[in-house]
């Protein structure tokens, strides 16, 4: 059965996909919008509405499912340029500023969002807050061998880090990388994102957090409005 958030994220995906054009070279998100968007992509190159496309994509699973669909990828080392990067987020703030990293691909997202000429970012409207980590807790990606270290330094910056556990806890989640992830809640929220965004990559052991500082160019939010989607 199609959610209402489902149906936000669908228009939000569409409209993503309206700012492509033929020739670009693509920055690939992940998570459930982002594959979204991916497959809205796949079907326009399929029938012809686009064409000479390369993407770059941020994690396994939207390199397996671009490829499914046959969308031509490249490599991040690849591309001498990436002309749009189209994304999810798991909070916005109202200037901009993001958490991602639900999925653990905040490493390769961030990468390509640096890189991108202009970064979108598409989320349904229950991801707008006012201020961030409040509700969603800040993914933090680390050294396996170095988790309970920074997870204590962490902790001593007045975090509450805990180490992310597949479901079922079978054991931890693992990322693309290798490396294990510290989900962190501050106590009232993180009020001062950029600054927060290069303590915690200061320390040893961090190969990246989820804070993504002025980095979205336009957010493209999904609504219900008298019942129908809109963005
Ligand atoms: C993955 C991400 C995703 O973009 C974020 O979690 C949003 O996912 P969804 O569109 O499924 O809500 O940052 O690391």
């Amino acid at each position: 059965m199609t959610t209402l958030q489902d149906q936000m994220k669908q228009a939000v995906a569409l409209a993503a996909v309206d700012q492509i054009s033929s020739g670009m070279v693509l920055g690939l998100g992940s998570g459930s919008t982002a594959a979204l968007m991916i497959k809205e992509l796949g079907a326009r190159l399929k029938d012809g509405r686009l064409k000479d496309l390369v993407g770059v994509t941020t994690s396994f699973q939207g390199e397996v499912l671009a490829a499914e669909l046959g969308i031509p990828l490249q490599a991040l080392n690849a591309v001498d340029r990436i002309d749009l990067a189209i994304d999810g987020a798991d909070e916005v703030d109202p200037g901009f500023q993001l958490i991602k990293g639900g999925g653990a691909c905040h490493v390769q997202e961030k990468l390509v969002a640096v890189r991108a000429e202009r970064f979108v970012v598409v989320v349904d409207a229950s991801k707008v807050v006012q201020t961030l980590n409040l509700e969603f807790p800040l993914p933090v990606e680390v050294l396996p061998g170095a988790w309970r270290q920074v997870q204590a330094q962490l902790n001593s910056m007045g975090g509450e880090a805990q180490l992310r556990m597949a479901v079922k806890k079978a054991g931890p989640v693992v990322t693309d990388q290798g490396n294990l992830v510290l989900d962190v809640k501050f106590a009232g929220g993180i009020n001062e994102p950029a600054d927060l965004e290069l303590a915690i990559n200061n320390l040893p052991g961090v190969l990246e957090n989820g804070l993504f500082i002025n980095l979205a160019d336009q957010v493209l939010v999904g609504e219900i409005i008298d019942g129908m989607p809109r963005v």
